[in-house]
């Protein structure tokens, strides 16, 4: 994954990987692998109304330059940041549960920015801001190092084939950066429903000297039990009735 600034970048293929297309020897050949395809997905007109009506509030500009949290919110509180929200319906759940911390979340799914937007303006909800933008570039250029309280990344994309397995974002590189963006003392919380990658989350969080695992007694793969705040999907209770596992891994910032 690029640290750099994505006008730096080539143009990208609709798969979003950038193109192998330099010809001049000038110019060095590099390659970047997103966690994310950008999907075709119809954005609604209640979504729509919600970009138009709350988007001017809740929606922030990427740009490769350091974010004024305060003023972004409003207000100064703890800081969580949330990759990749999907629909939103954690988020917004979460969101109501703890008013006390503010919420900075990444999507690059377009009717699922619109959808987190409905419910923020149906909820009323005020600690919620939002990038529709790879959580990556706003990581490496807007937030600082230890500016960051907590991080949730729900059910991450598990690119089940090997050959997409450069795409998950739990790699020790990223996850080496994020714990640098972690104040001690905070949190990451990761949950997935695809075993092998909770596999891989283990290995790699057990690899990062910066976090310890706050199991006290850790389950499979050194899960932690569901933390309260973070509610049940109605996916994940329809696999829980299958049988299916979910793991939610905890670790803390030393
Ligand atoms: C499998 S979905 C899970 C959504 C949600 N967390 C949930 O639990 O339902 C993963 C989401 O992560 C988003 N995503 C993946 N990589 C991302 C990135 N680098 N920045 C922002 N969003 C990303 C995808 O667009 C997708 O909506």
């Amino acid at each position: 994954m690029t640290t750099e600034h994505p006008t730096a970048l080539p143009a990208a293929k609709p798969n979003g990987e950038a193109m192998a297309e330099s010809t001049s020897p000038a110019v060095p050949f590099r390659r970047v692998i997103k966690s994310y395809v950008l999907r075709a997905g119809r954005t609604g007109p209640g979504q729509a109304r919600a970009y138009d009506q709350f988007g001017p509030k809740y929606l922030l500009n990427y740009q490769a330059e350091s974010l004024d949290v305060p003023a972004a919110f409003g207000r100064s509180a703890p800081l969580i940041m949330e990759i990749g929200f999907g629909m939103g319906g954690a988020t917004a759940h979460i969101a109501q549960v703890r008013p006390e911390d503010n919420f900075i979340c990444c999507e690059v799914h377009e009717p699922g920015v619109g959808s987190l937007l409905k419910l923020i303006g149906e909820g009323g909800i005020e600690n919620i801001r939002i990038f529709r933008h790879d959580a990556v570039e706003v990581l490496d250029h807007m937030l600082g190092e230890q500016s960051l309280d907590g991080v949730h990344i729900f059910f991450p994309d598990p690119w089940h084939k090997s050959r997409h397995h450069k795409r998950r974002l739990i790699q020790g590189p990223f996850v080496n950066r994020l714990a640098r963006h972690i104040k001690p003392g905070g949190y990451l919380h990761l949950a997935t429903d695809w075993e092998p990658y909770a596999e891989q989350m283990h290995t790699v969080l057990s690899a990062e000297t910066m976090l310890v695992n706050t199991a006290t007694e850790p389950g499979p793969h050194g899960c932690a039990p569901k933390p309260e705040y973070r509610p049940l999907t109605k996916f994940e209770n329809r696999g829980i009735k299958l049988g299916h596992g979910v793991w939610d891994l905890v670790y803390r910032r030393v």
